[in-house]
């Protein structure tokens, strides 16, 4: 298997496969936030978010969305189809929390009267900001058109999420998705999906579950990872 390094990002590195449209992810246990400002590395961080991604992915999957997943080979490694990652961050948002709350001076844990799609520019050195809808096309990262398509999609996938998270106690706060382009031009679902990019509460005690244990000092991290995935096998 040719093995070259083709990228590494905060929390994963991609390799080149024998096929040219499919690399190899390894997910790292280096934990960061603050744009790698506070950086720890966590055991077993790195094979929670493996497994949780490729349960998302093939959740999604059967519910009809595609994405750049193929499958898990494994405990940190997965195989996907080679995009090239569009630099937008695509968040959805149930209920207020982090930089929202911050935005418009709502307190954290008050449900939004509909779920709320915002688009930030994937850039380290600008600290990934808020972009409106001119900002997007201006950058051309993606038409009018595509920014539509991008919002239903991501409120379609919202909509299966909450469905697959309710019956298991886990409120689905928001949670950020990255796509990729194909060679054919159009969007693809990519990245990952896990408490490093998602904020779960447990709906009972509103516990955090998620990336916020480390960007706020509340440790338990991986305890945190560990319980969302217990959950996601709970029911098979
Ligand atoms: P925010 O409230 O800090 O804007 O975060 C919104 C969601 O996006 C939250 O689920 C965490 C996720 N997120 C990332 O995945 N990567 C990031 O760099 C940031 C800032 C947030």
């Amino acid at each position: 298997m040719s093995d070259t390094l083709l990228y590494e990002g905060k929390a994963k590195k991609i390799f080149s496969t024998d096929d040219p449209e499919i690399v190899r992810i390894s997910y790292k246990n280096d934990t960061t936030a603050f744009n790698g400002e506070k950086f720890e590395q966590l055991e077993g961080k790195g094979q929670l978010n493996n497994e949780i991604t490729s349960f998302f992915f093939n959740y999604l999957e059967e519910h009809g969305i595609s994405s750049h997943f193929v499958r898990k080979i494994s405990e940190t490694e997965q195989l996907v189809r080679r995009v090239e990652i569009v630099p937008l961050e695509v968040v959805t948002r149930n209920i207020v929390a982090g930089s929202l709350s911050k935005r418009l001076g709502w307190e954290e844990g008050r449900k939004l009267p509909k779920p709320i799609v915002e688009f930030y520019y994937k850039d380290d050195e600008l600290g990934d900001p808020l972009l409106a809808d001119v900002h997007v096309q201006t950058l051309e990262l993606a038409t009018t058109f595509e920014l539509e398509k991008l919002r239903r999609q991501a409120l379609e996938i919202n909509q299966h999420l909450l469905e697959l998270l309710e019956p298991l106690g886990l409120l689905l706060v928001d949670f950020k998705l990255e796509f990729g382009r194909e060679a054919s031009g159009s969007f693809l679902l990519a990245d990952e999906i896990s408490p490093d990019t998602c904020r779960f509460w447990d709906m009972e005690t509103n516990e955090k579950l998620d990336k916020d244990r480390f960007r706020r000092d509340l440790g338990g991290v991986t305890a945190a990872y560990a319980e969302v995935y217990r959950r996601l096998n709970s029911n098979n």
